[in-house]
This record gives C-alpha cells, structure tokens and sequence, in this order.
C-alpha cells in the first residue's frame, strides 16, 4: 500500500490488518515503481498513465479529497483501477469556511485587518463600509452537497438563495426556498454574492472568465472554494482592481501551492492556502474514509464511495 506520508499522523484512527504493508510517499516524491495494490494520494498528485505505468497491480486510489480532478478518469478506467474520494465528511466544514470567506470579502477583512494592527484610525461612520447582506441575492454555481449546505448557512442572513445547476434540486428549493436560474448569465446578473461549487472538469476550466465577471453585478462578491481552475484568475484580477467587484474570497487557486502575484497584492481579495475542509474532525473522517475504500479496493470488494 502507498500512502500519502502527509496523513500519517491519523493512522491511529484506523485498524490495519497483520498483511497490510504500508509504504509511506511524501507528495514531493514521484511514485515508486513497484507491486503495490492500493494508492491513498493527497489531491495535489496527479494519476495519469505514467503513474499507473509504474504500478501495474494497482486495484484501488482513494483520493484524499472529495475533488478528483487530479486523477485521468480515462487512465484508470483504460487499466481497471477504481478511483474513490471523499464526500459527506467534508461538506459541513467546507460549508462553514466558504460563509468565512462569504463574511471576510463582504466585510473587508483584509483591508479592515490592515487598518487595525497597522494604521492609524478612529471609529468613523464611513469607515471600511461593506456589503449589507439582509436582502440580497446569493447565487450558488453548483447544488451539490456543498452547495447546499452554503443554502441552508444563508437564510439566517437574510439572504435569498439561486442556483445554477444541471439537475434541479427539489428538496433544496422546498427546504430553504431555493431558486433555480437555468442560465448561467442570468444567475451572474442578478446574484450579489456568487459562490462556486462545481467540480473542475472540462465542460467547467475557465467558466468564470472576462465576459462572465463583466456580466455581474457592480459590487459584488466572488467566493470560490471548489477549484481554482474554474476563474480566469488575470480576468478576475482586473475586475478587483478597476472596483467592478467589491471583493473576492478564494480557498483554490490555479497554480498552487503558487498565488498569482495580482492576487496577492489586491487589498480586496481575501486568500486563504485550500483549508476547505481543514479541522481537527474532518481531516481525520477523511482519512477514515479514504483508508476503509483502499481496504475494500485491495480486497476486491466495493467501494464505499466510488468515483
Ligand atoms: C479539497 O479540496 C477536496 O477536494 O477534498
Ligand atoms: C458602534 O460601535 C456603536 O456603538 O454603534
């Protein structure tokens, strides 16, 4: 078994039967050739056919992540290997870091954070004023589980909820009063706040891009703690910059662990280094999660939650 050595620490969570040999990978490391049965990687390796050239026994990779992005579907699928990930434990947590990000870019922490350990302020009516949210539109680019899950955050601030999604959401929209947007235009334009939560795929790279940032709202927000492959991160620089949009919040990135420098330099975008599901009890759910699919995909028998 290869496992990712990042995860080590949560081994103790686990039963590992007596035949169970674990080889452990630091992520800086390529993979080792050899007759390995079973992969746990963190998301930031990447599961082509050069990989899976190298480990020609491999049965199982259980992602260390609800995203599978990382790994070329048509590759595993081409050499019989099962791909799982890691949804449901994670959604709560994700949940709950997007409404930081959502609370942090409305409210200006960072300019606002800079002012208080920094400079030289009195309390003042006008100053660092932000979005009001009580009454305003939040739109949801994706109504899956974590989606949703941001729905349901949004009502105790007042906010209206529209989503964006291929399937409709039935339950969601009778639970919270949800509303779908067939168009992704039309949710653009009307949204205040706009929070992604799609997965990156082909048909989503680039879904937020010039035109797309130009078509929403003045002022508005933009929260992405999906993928950072989704926002033309330069288109979104410029709309920061010029005021087009109040601010941004961003977990992801499309070149991490590198920030593009535009980024990091805006004083109205709010960045933090992918801690989407980083808690204490979610980490180690995920773990236990991905470590019960290796087990079952070693043994041959079903995943708990395929790909
Ligand atoms: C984290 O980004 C995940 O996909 O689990
Ligand atoms: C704010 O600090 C207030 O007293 O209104």
């Amino acid at each position: 078994m290869l496992v990712a050595e990042e995860v080590r620490d949560f081994l103790p969570h686990v039963e590992v039967p007596a035949d169970v040999e674990i080889v452990w990978l630091p992520a800086s490391q390529p993979v080792p050739e050899g007759d390995h049965a079973g992969l746990l990687p963190l998301l930031s390796r990447r599961i082509d056919a050069e990989l899976l050239d190298r480990l020609p026994d491999l049965k199982v990779v259980a992602n260390y992540a609800v995203g599978y992005d990382n790994v070329d579907l048509d590759a595993v699928r081409a050499r019989k290997v099962l791909v799982s990930n890691t949804p449901d434990v994670l959604t709560e947590a994700t949940a709950d870091l997007t409404w930081a990000l959502i609370l942090a870019a409305c409210r200006r922490f960072p300019e606002a954070m800079e002012v208080a350990r920094h400079g030289r302020w009195g309390w003042q009516p006008t100053l660092l004023l932000g979005m009001e949210m009580r009454g305003r539109c939040l739109g949801l680019l994706g109504a899956g589980r974590i989606g949703q899950a941001v729905g349901r955050r949004a009502l105790p601030f007042g906010l209206e909820v529209v989503y964006w999604d291929r399937q409709p959401q039935p339950e969601f929209e009778a639970e919270i009063g949800a509303r779908r947007i067939e168009s992704l235009t039309d949710i653009l334009a009307v949204s205040d706040i706009v929070s992604i939560h799609v997965q990156l795929s082909e048909e989503t790279a680039g879904l937020i891009g010039r035109d797309e940032l130009a078509g929403m709202k003045d002022g508005a927000v933009l929260v992405n703690t999906a993928r950072g492959g989704i926002i033309d991160e330069e288109a979104l620089c410029e709309a920061l910059e010029s005021g087009k949009l109040l601010g941004a919040g961003l977990d992801v990135y499309e070149g991490e662990p590198n920030i593009r420098e535009c980024l990091k330099q805006l004083p109205n975008a709010v960045l933090l280094p992918h801690i989407g599901s980083a808690t204490d009890v979610t980490r180690r759910k995920m773990f236990e999660l991905a470590w019960a699919n290796l087990m079952n995909g070693v043994r041959g028998e079903p995943l708990i939650t395929p790909v």
